[in-house]
């Protein structure tokens, strides 16, 4: 048969009807289409019950899939019926990727028209009707991948009960392999891959569900973080003392801006953001965010973009807590009483507490004061426009598996009260109608959008207008 990439699937579909569609596999072939009572009975795609069944069985098989797009049936392979304590169907399908994501609604999915996509599994549905009770059950549901050649002639679905998570490990063990090359992972044992495969399957299933879920158009998958349990990822780049606001000294408040936000903004634009930097596996994302914000306002009193140093901070700032984290409005003050900051060349960046090496005939750009800004996302916008880059700090709930995209996690899993990571705010705008924030982050350039993540803006989601300060410059 030609099928062609264009339309495979209903070509293939229009086929079956034409054949009158009950393909039979194996000994159904030969049963008649009616035989005594409690023997199973062969149907016709067209018999109403069937239908409804075979509906049940979709809506079933997609409640319990951890894919990210709904299936359909493809195509009907053989469908029998027996009655036993109402009618129970044994009917076999293949099902295909639709195009739509889990939220929607099946009927109106289409296929995806590449064949590669459709991710075709033949599947023996078992579902028991009671009629007079009105319950439909799912008795059993047995699924393994399309074999391209032949599949009339094989018999094998019946006992294919291991070949559902069999297709899985192929796949995923792919993408296992493909993710330790690309980020050049090394484990140490056989036990520790394996266990690592485990944590990273788990995350991919956590990721399938950021994906289904998020209101934006982020694409949430693999990412370098994706071997690390949510604890791990927690305690080496997060930042526990965030959520602590007894903590936070209080700063005086911002002047407001002088005028309203323009459409859109974006200090990359204007010189005054440096290049991505890496935190490493220390929780000191307060002091890369604070260094950010003084190199825009160094940018902006002075004229030059310098990089200025982080580790000034987390080995000399006795007010925060080095790797385990700090507050923005202490490494302020911290940076105030030393005198300023030396640049990231002269005080360079090692990730680990050492004790302190600052000397103050090194200071490159000092502070005076510093400020909190509104908790109003319209007002933020303006004072970034005309001030600078602001430090600012969320939720990280949904950043360990971005990819790309405006992320927008919905509130239950993104609340506003556990702070947890402090990044900074370099420009906000609108992609294809969704307003984001453009915020620049410290796990390196191969984290997001070259570094980068962008994050709803207009539902102070994921709590991003709740610490949003900066220095002052006289
Ligand atoms: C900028 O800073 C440099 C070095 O601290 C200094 O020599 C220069 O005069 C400053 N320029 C302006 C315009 O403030
Ligand atoms: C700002 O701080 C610097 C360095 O501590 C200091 O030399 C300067 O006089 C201060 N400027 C103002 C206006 O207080």
């Amino acid at each position: 048969m030609m099928v062609g990439f264009g339309c495979p699937v209903i070509l293939w579909l229009a086929l079956a009807a034409v054949q009158g569609s009950v393909l039979g596999l194996g000994e159904d072939m030969d049963r008649p289409l009616i035989g005594p009572l409690g023997s199973p009975v062969r149907l016709h795609e067209s018999d109403a019950g069937l239908k409804k069944a075979l509906q049940f069985a979709e809506e079933r098989y997609n409640q319990g899939s951890n894919a990210m797009h709904l299936r359909k049936v493809s195509r009907l392979l053989s469908a029998t019926k027996q009655l036993v304590k109402g009618i129970r169907y044994s009917i076999t399908v293949e099902l295909s990727n639709t195009q739509c994501k889990k939220s929607t609604m099946l009927r109106t999915c289409d296929f995806y028209p590449e064949i590669q996509k459709l991710k075709t599994e033949v599947c023996l549905f078992e579902v028991w009707d009671i009629p007079w009770q009105g319950t439909s059950t799912l008795l059993k549901q047995k699924c393994q991948p399309k074999v391209e050649v032949q599949q009339e002639e094989t018999n094998n679905i019946v006992d294919a009960s291991t070949s559902q998570p069999l297709e899985d490990s192929v796949e995923l063990l792919g993408q296992f392999k493909e993710f330790m090359v690309k980020h050049n992972k090394d484990y140490s044992s056989q036990e520790e891959a394996d266990y690592r495969l485990f944590v990273f399957h788990e995350n991919l299933k956590t990721a399938e569900k950021l994906q289904t879920l998020d209101q934006g158009s982020a694409e949430y998958g693999v990412t370098k973080f994706s071997d690390l349990t949510e604890e791990e990822f927690r305690s080496a780049y997060l930042n526990p003392l965030l959520s602590q606001w007894n903590l936070h000294r209080l700063m005086k408040p911002a002047p407001p801006a002088r005028g309203p936000a323009p459409a859109s903004w974006d200090w990359r634009d204007h010189g005054a953001v440096s290049s991505i930097k890496n935190q490493g596996t220390c929780g000191s994302c307060w002091a890369f965010s604070v260094t950010g914000n003084i190199e825009g306002q160094w940018f902006l009193k002075n004229g030059t973009l310098l990089s200025l140093s982080e580790q000034e901070l987390v080995d000399c700032d006795g007010l925060d807590q080095a790797c385990k984290g700090g507050l923005p409005s202490n490494a302020y003050e911290a940076i105030e009483k030393l005198g300023g900051l030396e640049t990231e060349t002269d005080y360079s960046y090692t990730g680990m507490k050492q004790s302190c090496d600052f000397t103050s005939v090194k200071v490159a750009a000092y502070i005076n004061s510093s400020v909190e800004l509104s908790k109003d996302e319209k007002d933020i916008a303006a004072w970034l426009a005309e001030n600078g880059p602001v430090s600012v700090a969320l939720n990280a709930f949904a950043m360990q598996f971005y990819r790309k995209g405006v992320s927008h996690p919905m509130k239950i899993f993104c609340n506003s009260w556990m702070i947890d990571h402090a990044v900074l705010m370099v420009g906000y705008g609108e992609r294809k109608n969704i307003p984001f924030w453009a915020i620049k982050n410290s796990w390196g350039e191969d984290y997001g959008e070259q570094g980068y993540y962008y994050l709803y803006r207009g539902s102070n989601a994921c709590g991003i207008n709740q610490m949003c300060s900066s220095a002052v410059v006289n």
